[in-house]
């Protein structure tokens, strides 16, 4: 069956289950502050599973284009890629655990045919702490469906540790059967959503001697003990929870959230132990063997691997309809990584002709035009940008690979082979590992401080050139600053929790913020909010700040970016103390330390930024 084949079977089967068949929403999230990138099915329905009703009913699938870039450095270990399709479907309130392990199973082995003998299941093991049961139903249900199949399906706890017993069914923790977008229960922000998880193994033989050539040797192999023998194929989470101040609680409605790896389903279909040896990598392998000069997949596994992984990736991320190109902040920094790293690994295959990259973009957009339109519409932007990229960088290959040469880089030379050459910080660490260069103690610390300097220079020279230095301005931009925290935790009360901050720009006169949201605010929204924070500067607030780890302030319930690059640590604005505390955020500063002589606040204006993002100015009257 070719991959073709087994993505419409999957979006057929569940049709057939009166699902509505949705299209893939885009990689570059609408209302998700939390990550850069769409990166699970589940991601565009949040608010579908948090109770809103969906247009199309409470039965969907699709199959989603999904980016991580968490993944990066596991290309190559036979079952990852960055960019990858997610097949999913969903329960909005409806169906629950029975119907959904029952049409899992009865795809896998009668509309695929996989052998249920290389099926294994693995259910949560509960946690007290969060008042949630070991999830006995899933157990009870699975040995029903592998009885169906002749199968006795044990299930066994402690797994890590004594090994898989002849068992069938195993029980896992938080870490691995517990599911949300920002993991396991304890990372989970106040306000996230998630539930227990059942997911699906499949084994690929014990013929493959993964596990012992691997450093798991000494440690019972089992499902999950990422040897490399199991392949996660398929994961059927419950989202029924909400964290909340008090704990977790019961959403108003029981979901089911699926999603499986096309690539991983199709691999294991067509009998394969390896993604890339599936027809989806098929066209992109050959056109980099013919680029260089007919080198052998076999013979250089890895660098045909990042390089098909990556500038696949990287295509689908530029053809999105947002337009986003390669970059030094946020998706396009991921991009100018891809790309680099492809060229860099294309380097080591002896492919030195300028322009190579497209060559294998636009196999890879004729590979999945048929389904992604958008890569059909976008291909000019495209294949223009990923020349550009890839010149760039060509230039400067050499010369910054020369200057990673001595026993140990420090953090500021990491910093300069960026500025000079465009090295990304990853890559650097990379080839020094490569070459048996140690990082020195406080490499990312020394980093970040190059880093700092170097805004800190550019920001004054702007600031100088643009504005003749207005010295005394400063304290009326912090009082903006401060304001534009106020505004935003009003806007979250006033029109909902989806509401983040996306983009500002304050000046000694005004503050101009952007903010996602889907319609024009009425006139009395525009005044709640505005009664709401100048209830708060009444209230005289004092504003504090810690210093906390990413994670402890995602856990407290701060809001702002959570994709801090490097360095532990965040700060944490708080306006308010104990229970009078209106806002927490995270932010750079500087603020004001008490908002009551802020002034009066006042929108001036309201409207659209661009897709789906509202703008508001304004500003500090003073009475
Ligand atoms: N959201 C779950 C996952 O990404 C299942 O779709 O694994």
């Amino acid at each position: 069956m070719t991959s073709k084949q087994i993505r419409q079977k999957y979006l057929n089967f569940f049709k057939k289950q009166g699902h509505v068949i949705i299209p893939s929403a885009s990689l570059i999230p609408e209302n998700d502050p939390s990550s850069l990138f769409t990166s699970s099915g589940m991601q565009p329905l949040v608010p579908y599973l948090t109770g809103e009703t969906h247009p199309e009913g409470a039965r969907l699938t699709n199959s989603q284009k999904s980016f991580r870039s968490g993944d990066i450095e596991e290309v190559g270990d036979n079952r990852h890629n960055t960019f990858f399709e997610m097949l999913g479907n969903w329960s909005l309130g409806d169906y629950f655990k029975k119907e959904q392990l029952r049409w899992l199973f009865e795809f896998l082995i009668k509309e695929i045919k996989l052998d249920p003998k290389r099926i294994y299941a693995t259910v949560y093991s509960g946690n007290k702490e969060i008042g949630v049961e070991q999830d006995n139903e899933s157990v009870e249900i699975w040995q029903e469906l592998f009885k169906e199949a002749g199968i006795e399906a044990m299930d066994y706890d402690n797994v890590e540790k004594a090994g898989m017993r002849d068992g069938r069914i195993f029980y896992y923790g938080d870490e691995r059967n517990w599911w949300s977008r920002s993991g396991e229960p304890a990372n989970m922000p106040i306000g996230e959503i998630g539930g227990p998880d059942s997911e699906v193994f499949y084994d690929l033989g014990a013929d493959l001697k993964r596990h012992e050539n691997s450093k798991w040797k000494n440690e019972p192999c089992h499902v999950n003990c990422d040897c490399g023998r199991f392949i996660e194929i398929g994961n059927s989470v419950f989202i029924q929870y909400i964290k909340t101040k008090s704990g977790f609680e019961q959403l108003k409605q029981k979901n089911v959230d699926f999603g499986g790896g096309l690539e991983r389903i199709t691999m294991v279909s067509q009998k394969k132990d390896n993604v890339f040896e599936t027809d989806l990598f098929e066209n992109i392998l050959e056109k980099i063997k013919e680029l260089s000069g007919n080198k052998n997949y076999r013979d250089h596994t890895r660098a045909f691997e990042v390089i098909a992984d990556h500038l696949k990736g990287a295509c689908f991320l530029m053809g999105d309809d947002k337009g986003i190109a390669p970059s030094n902040v946020d998706q396009g920094y991921i991009i100018r990584r891809l790309i680099r790293r492809a060229v860099r690994f294309g380097r080591k295959l002896g492919i030195n002709n300028i322009g190579w990259t497209k060559e294998v973009a636009e196999i890879v957009i004729s590979d999945y035009e048929y389904i992604y339109g958008e890569l059909k519409r976008n291909k000019e932007f495209i294949l223009s940008e990923m020349e550009k990229e890839e010149k760039k960088f060509q230039k400067t290959l050499e010369k910054g690979e020369k200057m990673i040469k001595d026993e140990i880089i420090d953090g500021e030379s990491a910093f300069n082979l960026f500025q000079t050459y465009g090295y990304p910080i990853e890559m650097t660490i990379e080839i020094a590992q490569e070459r048996n260069i140690k990082l020195s103690d406080d490499f990312y610390k020394e980093y970040n401080e190059a880093l700092k300097k170097h805004q800190e220079l550019s920001r004054t020279a702007s600031a100088g050139k643009f504005k003749g230095g207005l010295a005394d301005s400063g304290e009326e931009t912090t009082k903006l600053h401060t304001a534009a925290h106020l505004l935003l935790e009003s806007l979250r009360r006033v029109l909902g929790g989806h509401v983040c901050q996306r983009g500002s720009n304050i000046t000694a006169e005004r503050l101009r913020f952007d903010f996602n949201h889907g319609e024009k605010l009425s006139d009395q929204e525009k005044h709640k909010v505005e009664d709401m924070v100048n209830e708060q500067i009444n209230k005289k607030l004092d504003v504090t700040v810690r210093e906390m780890s990413l994670e402890e302030a995602k856990k407290q319930g701060a809001t702002g970016v959570f994709e801090s690059k490097y360095g532990e640590k965040v700060k944490v604005y708080t306006i308010g103390k104990g229970e009078d505390a209106f806002s927490m955020e995270i932010c750079g500063g500087p603020h004001v330390k008490n908002i009551g002589n802020l002034g009066k606040f006042k929108i001036k204006k309201e409207k659209s930024s661009s897709a789906g993002v509202r703008r508001i100015k304004a500003v500090l009257e003073f009475c």
